[in-house]
């Protein structure tokens, strides 16, 4: 099941959080997997972990707002590995604040990492893909993204449009049998939910039919299922994944 071998995978915002057991999760099911982040030395200890497990990764820092060193990053992995099959694009940051008191450099920063990062990956890795008639790109937005949330106007925006890139890219690239699908998550476990205090963590579990706040395994196991061969029939879809909060 869920079988990625001979696939090259690159998974954006590896270093830690969701997109660090993606990309544990995705190298585990065979694949080639590009770790990537700002941070270099973050994400080459997640590959050297994943290394000794005996999978295959590594490690390669880039600014995803950058579109130039995006292109440069899809480069080097189609020189390395020779092909780039599955794109997440997982990396996300967060500039909460009320409309009124939020900045214009908050509004931008959110836009540019969440919605063009994801924008300046697809971009990068669509000549590749359509060359080779297939590939699978999987956006990682947010329930916010749909339902939005007070003090969250950036990033609920970026989430929201990052459903609508899913759309336009799957209906442009399904003739070459590239799919591209949307994950949102709900509250998942991650050092940024860590810190919430007991009283805030229980009003949430309240609000999730499941009970539980997520783990990020949960939404590797749909990533690896939409990135895998069997998922080859599903695209311009976004599938919540949140206990049950938001139904639809
Ligand atoms: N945690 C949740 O409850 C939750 C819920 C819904 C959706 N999500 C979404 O799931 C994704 C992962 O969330 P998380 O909680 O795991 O996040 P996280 O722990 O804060 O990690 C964010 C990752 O993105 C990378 N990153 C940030 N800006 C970047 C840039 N410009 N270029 C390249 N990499 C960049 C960070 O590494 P560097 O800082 O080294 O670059 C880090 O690896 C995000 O898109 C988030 O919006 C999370």
């Amino acid at each position: 099941m869920n079988n990625l071998e001979n696939k090259v995978a690159i998974i954006t915002g590896a270093s830690r959080g969701i997109g660090k057991v993606i990309a544990e999760q995705i190298a585990k099911a065979g694949a080639k997997t590009v770790c990537v982040s700002r941070s270099l030395s973050d994400i080459e200890i997640v590959a050297q972990n994943i290394n000794e497990q005996g999978y295959t990764a590594v490690a390669i820092a880039c600014d995803i707002t950058n579109g130039k060193q995006y292109q440069e990053l899809v480069k080097s992995v189609n020189e390395k590995f020779g092909s780039v099959d599955i794109l997440v694009n997982n990396a996300g940051v967060t500039k909460d604040g009320l409309i009124m008191r939020m900045s214009e450099d908050d509004w931008n920063i959110v836009i540019d990492t969440n919605l063009k990062g994801a924008f300046n990956g697809t971009k990068a890795v669509t000549r590749h893909m359509m060359k080779q008639r297939s590939g699978r790109i999987i956006n990682i937005s947010s329930v916010v993204g749909l339902i939005g949330n007070a003090g969250q106007a950036n990033y609920a925006a970026s989430k929201a449009g990052l459903i609508g890139l899913t759309k336009a890219t799957a209906k442009e690239l399904a003739s070459r049998s590239i799919t591209a699908n949307c994950i949102a998550p709900g509250y998942i476990e991650t050092d940024m939910t860590n810190q919430l205090s007991e009283k805030i963590r229980n009003a949430l579990i309240e609000q999730i039919p499941l009970g539980r706040i997520g783990q990020a395994t949960d939404i590797a196991a749909i990533v690896r299922f939409l990135a895998s061969d069997e998922a080859g029939y599903i695209t311009g879809q976004t599938f919540t994944v949140d206990g049950g909060m938001v139904m639809s």
